[in-house]
């Protein structure tokens, strides 16, 4: 009864120039390691269930990339949205389409863009959810510790007692908080951030739509004698964008009162921004990050260069950068300031 859904639907604006519209993030190999960010994902869950039980939701202009990086997937584990409504209906869609496959489905649904070491630990905990989940009714999200004031993840505020094998009960929810706020969550210390992995059987997340989100819950539900059919995409394109664009997080994860987490064992970075890739990736004496083949380098600090291979890059006198070099656009900018890309990227998409 065990199945995994992978989200692979955003378009990692953040990541421009390298990540576009027409190719996002998680069909690059931003690591470096020869796979794409999807391809590495899929890997991952694969010492979870086996290929047949891993669908992708994805938008459904990617559906090519999908099947050329996953290629042992039947179409029938691609789940394409005709719009893009965030994360709330996602989940949504997935939940129907698999409960309409098998009524005791219990899965775990993780984004596409994370950076996960030790994967043993990982499967472990995962397992470790999926058995809980399966015999309770429970949402349960992965936690990190945090070590900053990100105003970007979701925080867990969870409880020291009825902990049951190393799930701990959530009081309270609260996705992307302001600084401030942040700073008084670390400050109390049973914080967690939220991975963005969540674990739960089809009944329990449907019951919660039900309850928290009825719009995306009535509008989907209408579906649930085509899914799994021919009449399935159809359904999908008239009905989809008419639901509410939201996240899981506010629509759900503020409102669930059977929340649980377990504090994560294994290695995670959120592969949101270039300064993530800086501070994860091996580095040289310099503290300099290069993914180019011909780079002369000097007097340079803590930069991240990234180039074609046949353009040679010399670069010297600077610290803190990141320079971009991309077939049409070369990005160079201070890698502190990575949040502002977004705006950099519109405002190149609108000028060119
Ligand atoms: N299929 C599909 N459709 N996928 C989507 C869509 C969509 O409309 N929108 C986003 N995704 C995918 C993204 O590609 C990513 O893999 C995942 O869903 C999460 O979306 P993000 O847009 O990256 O969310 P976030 O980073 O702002 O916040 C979430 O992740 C944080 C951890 O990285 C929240 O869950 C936070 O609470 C969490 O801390
Ligand atoms: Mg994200």
């Amino acid at each position: 009864n065990t199945y995994v859904a992978i989200m692979a639907g955003g378009v990692g604006s953040r990541f421009w120039p390298a990540s576009r519209e027409h190719k996002p993030k998680q069909f690059l190999d931003i690591t470096g390691d020869g796979r794409s960010l999807l391809r590495i994902t899929f890997e991952r869950f694969l010492k979870v269930t086996s290929a047949e039980k891993i669908f992708i939701v994805t938008n459904g202009k990617y559906l090519d990339q999908v099947k050329q990086h996953l290629p042992e997937l039947a179409d029938n584990q691609i789940l394409c949205e005709p719009s893009r409504n965030n994360t709330a209906p996602c989940v949504a869609y997935t939940a129907f389409k698999l409960h309409a496959l098998n009524e005791e489905a219990n899965f775990v649904i993780a984004p596409s863009d994370a950076l996960i070491t030790n994967e043993t630990l990982f499967s472990e905990n995962i397992n470790r959810a999926l058995e809980f989940t399966a015999s309770q009714n429970a949402i349960v999200t992965l936690g990190i510790s945090p070590d900053r004031p990100h105003t970007g993840y979701g925080y867990i505020e969870f409880e020291g007692e009825g902990v049951d094998h190393g799930v701990y009960p959530v009081r309270r929810f609260t996705e992307k908080p302001d600084e401030e706020k942040a700073r008084g969550f670390l400050a109390t210390g049973n914080y967690l951030w939220n991975a963005g992995i969540f674990i739960w059987s089809t009944k329990t997340i449907l019951a919660a739509y039900k309850k928290f989100a009825p719009e995306i819950y009535e509008l989907l539900h209408r579906g649930m004698s085509v899914y799994n059919t021919e009449k399935e995409q159809s359904f999908i394109n008239e009905f989809y964008p008419q639901t509410p664009s939201i996240s899981v997080d506010y629509a759900i994860m503020e409102n669930a009162t059977n929340v649980f987490t377990i504090p994560a064992q294994f290695g995670w970075s959120d592969l949101g921004a270039w300064g993530a890739l800086h501070d994860e990736s091996d580095k040289d004496a310099f503290g300099n990050v290069i993914s180019a083949e011909r780079t002369i380098t000097e007097d340079v600090h803590n930069t991240l260069i990234r180039a074609r291979p046949e353009k040679l890059v010399v670069v010297g006198g600077v610290d803190d950068l990141m320079i971009i070099d991309e077939k049409d656009v070369l990005l160079v900018y201070p890698r502190n300031r990575e949040q502002e890309i977004k705006k950099l990227r519109g405002l190149a998409e609108q000028e060119f």
